[in-house]
C-alpha cells in the first residue's frame, strides 16, 4: 500500500486501481463518480471499456 494509487493485476482478470488516483478520459476530461476501487479491462472483451464488466470470466479469458 502507498500514499498514491495502488495498482494490482488480478489473476486472469482486470487491473484493480485504488487509493489516490485520477482517471482522464480520451477527451482529456476527468472521469468523475468513480468507485474507490476501479477495475480496468485488460482482456479487451468488455462492452464498457475502459472498465471491466466481467466478460473476461464468462469468456474464460486467461492472461497466459
Ligand atoms: S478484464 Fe474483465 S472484461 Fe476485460
Amino acid at each position: 500500500m502507498s500514499d498514491g494509487a495502488d495498482i494490482k493485476i488480478a489473476g486472469n482478470g482486470p487491473i484493480l486501481v485504488s487509493g489516490a488516483f485520477a482517471l482522464t478520459g480520451e477527451d482529456g476530461q476527468p472521469v468523475t463518480d468513480l468507485n474507490p476501487t476501479i477495475a480496468l479491462c485488460r482482456c479487451g472483451l468488455s462492452a464498457n471499456k475502459p472498465f471491466c464488466d466481467g466478460t473476461h470470466s464468462s469468456e474464460g479469458w486467461t492472461s497466459a
